[in-house]
C-alpha cells in the first residue's frame, strides 16, 4: 500500500467487504463439507455469520455444471464463493459468473496445500508468487463490481519464517484493491504432509495476524485456525475484524449458535427448536429427490459433548441411507437423544 491511489482503492474495498463494521463470524470453506445443505443448516444456527462455499476451480465455474457447482439457497446470504485458480482472465470470468449468480463475496484461495492443487499451480503454493496473485486478484476486483473480493491465505509455505515477506505478500494484494484477508495463521508445508496434517502440524502463530492488523489498520483481518471455543473466539474481539471457524463449526455446530447469539445479544435457542426450523427445507429437498443422508450427515454433531449425542448420531448414521427415510427419522433421533437426557435427569 505504498502509493496513495492503491491505498484509496484498498480502503474502498474494505468498506465494501462487510455490511457493517462489526466483528464478523464466518464458517470456513470446507471441501465436501460446506455444501448448500450444510450452509442452510448453519444459517439457521447463526443468522449473522458469513458462510463460504467449498473451493471451486475457476475453470469448473466456466465450463462445468453450474447448477451443481454453484448451488445456493437464497436463505444462505451473506454467502461467499471461494475460487481456486491462477489464471487472471479465467478468475475474472468466474468472478463475473459468481456475481451474476448472487454471491455476496468472492474469495480467492491461497491456502490449500494438496498435491493436486500444487500440481495445478494454485492454492498455498501461490504464496511464493505474490505478483501472480496480485494479477489474479486485480482481475477479480475489476470483474466483481461492487461485490468484495477477499483472500484466504496462510502465513507462508514450508520453512518461510520472515514476517516481512508475509506482509509484503499482503501489501501487494492490497495494492490491487483487496481490503479483507482471512489468515489461516500457520504455514503450509508443501512436501511431506497431507492436507489434514497441514491443518494440525505447522504451529499456529496468531501474533503475525495481530501485528499485521496493528501495522495495516485499514485492512480487515480475520483470523482462522484452531479456534475451538467461545473464549478463544471472544479473545479476538477488539484485536481483529473477525474469526473464521472451520472444523469446530462443523463438528460442534451449536458453538456457532452460541457465538452468533452472544455477539448479536440474542437469546440462545434449544437445539431441538433450531433443528425443527430446518424441517421445511429438508422436506422440500426430499420432494426434489435428494436422499436424506446427504443432509443429515451435517447434523451429526448438533448434540456434540451433550447427553444423548451418541444415540442421536447413531439413529441418523445407521438409517438415513435407507429407502423412504424422511423427517420422521430426525424426530426419532431427537427422541433417542431426549430419552437419554431424561434418564440422566431421573437418576439425579
Ligand atoms: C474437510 C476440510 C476441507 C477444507 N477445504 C477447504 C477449502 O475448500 N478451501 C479452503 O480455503 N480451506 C479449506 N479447508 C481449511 C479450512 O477452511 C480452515 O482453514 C482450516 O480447517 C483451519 O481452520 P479450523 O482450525 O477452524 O478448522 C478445509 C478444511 C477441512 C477440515
Amino acid at each position: 500500500m505504498n502509493h496513495p491511489q492503491a491505498a484509496e482503492k484498498s480502503v474502498i474495498n474494505t468498506m465494501k467487504s462487510v455490511t457493517s463494521s462489526d466483528f464478523v463470524l464466518s464458517v470456513a470453506p470446507m471441501m465436501d463439507w460446506t455444501d448448500t445443505h450444510c450452509r442452510v443448516f448453519h444459517r439457521i444456527l447463526a443468522p449473522d455469520a458469513r458462510l463460504y462455499t467449498e473451493m471451486v476451480h475457476a475453470n469448473a465455474v466456466i465450463h462445468g455444471d453450474r447448477a451443481q457447482l454453484l448451488a445456493m439457497n437464497p436463505v444462505e446470504h451473506p454467502v461467499a464463493l471461494q475460487l481456486g485458480g491462477s489464471d487472471p482472465a479465467h478468475l475474472a470470468e468466474a468472478t463475473r459468473i459468481a456475481v451474476d449468480h448472487g454471491f455476496d463475496e468472492v474469495n480467492f484461495n491461497c491456502g490449500c496445500p494438496s498435491d493436486r492443487v500444487q500440481a495445478g499451480r494454485f492454492g498455498a503454493c501461490l504464496m511464493r508468487e505474490p505478483a501472480l496473485v496480485a494479477d489474479c486478484v486485480g482481475a477479480m476486483v475489476g470483474a466483481a463490481g461492487k461485490v468484495p473480493v477477499t483472500v484466504k491465505c496462510r502465513l507462508g509455505v514450508d520453512d518461510d519464517d520472515d514476517y516481512g515477506q508475509f506482509r509484503s505478500f499482503i501489501d501487494q494484494i492490497a495494492d490491487v484493491g483487496c481490503g479483507h484477508f482471512v489468515i489461516h495463521a500457520r504455514n503450509a508445508w508443501l512436501k511431506g504432509l497431507s492436507p489434514k496434517e497441514n491443518r494440525e502440524v505447522p504451529p499456529l502463530r496468531y501474533d503475525w495476524a495481530y501485528r499485521l492488523k496493528d501495522e495495516r489498520p485499514d485492512l480487515r483481518i480475520e483470523l482462522n485456525g484452531g479456534i475451538r471455543d467461545i473464549d478463544t473466539a471472544e479473545g479476538q474481539r477488539g484485536r481483529l475484524d473477525g474469526v473464521m471457524l472451520g472444523r469446530a463449526a462443523y463438528h460442534d455446530p451449536y458453538l456457532l449458535h452460541r457465538l452468533d447469539s452472544q455477539w448479536a445479544a440474542r437469546a440462545e435457542l434449544p437445539r431441538a427448536d433450531l433443528l425443527r426450523r430446518f424441517r421445511p427445507y429438508v422436506e422440500a429437498k426430499l420432494a426434489d429427490g435428494v436422499a436424506l443422508k446427504h443432509i443429515t450427515r451435517h447434523l451429526l454433531g448438533l448434540w456434540h459433548g451433550e447427553p444423548g449425542g451418541r444415540p442421536f448420531r447413531q439413529v441418523l448414521s445407521e438409517r438415513a441411507h435407507l429407502p423412504g427415510a424422511g423427517w420422521g427419522l430426525i424426530e426419532e433421533a431427537m427422541a433417542a437423544q431426549s430419552a437419554v437426557e431424561a434418564q440422566l435427569g431421573n437418576a439425579r
